[in-house]
Formats: structure tokens, sequence, C-alpha cells
């Protein structure tokens, strides 16, 4: 899968696209991830990407030109999926994360200050945000996005693990796990994860799931919680 990013800070993606899991897609050819700075297309001779609004108002909205120009470089013919990140776009979840990576080619753009002059949605398909905050700018939720819809790129994850046997693919948190030692400084191990008896240890991770559910994010349970709630009743 190909992914072009378009930003004005492309030297904040070293070190997250270069190591562990996408440093190795990328080395071996599953992902191929190219970063593009917009100030290089700006024809202002000082690379001038931003400007105030027209209206007022605080901050810079970055300009329609470098932007056109960036695009129109790296994508000449619109093949790829071209999404700007955005606190005001479609949430990322696991489902939309999963269409995206059936995509061949992804364009992303990251928008900063106070936001991106509108003229430029006329050349993208989609506005995408990470969650119900503001960050400073785009390129942390391209990063998380980048880092979320490779896992559904086939041969990112190593094998035997799989991007739907996780929260949320089954609207259930993950269980805890546990590692060796069996005792570590007076806590044990739940004894039925040592027991080897695979129809107990499913039945305690599926509890376990259900529990850290109702605790941390219990709209998650939807029809389901409401059975589990009256359970006890
Ligand atoms: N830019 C700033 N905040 C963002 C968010 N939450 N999602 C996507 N892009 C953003």
């Amino acid at each position: 899968m190909r992914i072009d990013i378009l930003t004005l800070f492309p030297e904040m993606f070293a070190g997250p696209l270069s190591e562990s899991m996408l440093g190795r897609a990328r080395e071996n050819g599953l992902l191929d991830i190219r970063l593009h700075n917009i100030r290089n297309w700006s024809d202002n001779k000082h690379n001038k990407a931003d400007d105030y609004p027209f209206g007022g108002g605080a901050g810079l909205v970055m300009m329609a030109q470098p932007i056109f120009d960036t695009v129109e470089a790296v994508d000449p013919g619109h093949e790829a999926r071209r999404l700007l990140l955005t606190p005001r776009g479609r949430l990322l979840t696991t489902q939309s994360a999963r269409a995206l990576a059936a995509c061949p080619r992804l364009l992303l753009l990251c928008g900063h200050y106070e936001g991106v002059d509108e003229r430029i949605m006329t050349l993208m398909d989609g506005e995408v945000s990470i969650g119900d905050y503001i960050l400073t700018g785009g390129e942390l939720p391209a990063m998380v996005l980048v880092d979320c819809v490779s896992r559904f790129v086939p041969g990112v994850l190593g094998s035997g693990e799989s991007a739907e046997d996780e929260s949320f693919s089954k609207s259930l948190l993950e269980y805890p796990q546990y590692t060796r030692p069996a005792s570590f400084r007076g806590q044990d191990v739940p004894e039925v994860l040592l027991s080897g008896h695979a129809a107990n240890i499913a039945a305690w991770r599926q509890e376990q799931a259900l529990e850290k559910t109702r605790q941390n994010r219990p709209e998650l349970l939807g029809t389901f919680g409401k059975y589990y709630e009256n359970k006890g009743k």
C-alpha cells in the first residue's frame, strides 16, 4: 500500500514510521510511505504556506496554492483516496480503518493552525478525525491513522496475529494478559491461566473482557450490556 503524507512538519514522522512494525513493513515493501513538505511547493519567495483568515479571527489558515500544487504533483491522476486530518472529520474506527486498508493508495493532508482554506476540499475525498479533542495539528492524527490502517494490510502483523481478534472488533475491551513469572512481588497469575484447560481459560477471558468494558466503556456494550447488567439481579 502506498501512503503519501502532505505536511508542514515532515521531521515529526521520523521515529513513529521507522520503528517497530511500521519500520519493518516499510523495509519489507508492504508499505510505501512518502512524506511531502507542502512548503516546498509554495510559489511565495519565503515559502509561505499560511495567511490571515478573511473575515478576521485568531491564527493562520493554510493557503490553497501550495496544497493544490503538492496534491497535483503527488497524485496527478487522483488514484489515491485523499483525506484531510481535521477535528471536524468523521471519526476513525476499526471499521473505517479496515475499509481504508483496502485502498491501494492513500493521500493524507495534515491540517494545521486554525484550519485550511476551504477551497482545498474540492481536491479531497473526505475528512477524518481521530477523536473528540483538538491537537495542535494533523501530524499525530496522520501517524495514528497510518498505524491503525496498516494493521489491516496483509502481512504487516506477524503470523498468528490478527487485526480482528482484539478489542473493538468484538465490541469488548481486551482481557488481562500475564507472562512469566507466575508469581511477582506477591501477585499471582490467576490459577485458571496455568490450568491448561482451554474452555475454562476462554470463559475466564470473556468474563474479564466484559468486566473491563463495563468499568471503562459501558457504552460499547449496547444491548449486550443490558443483558449483562440484569444477569446479577
Ligand atoms: N487535528 C487537530 N486535532 C485533530 C483530531 N482530533 N483529529 C484529526 N486531526 C486533528
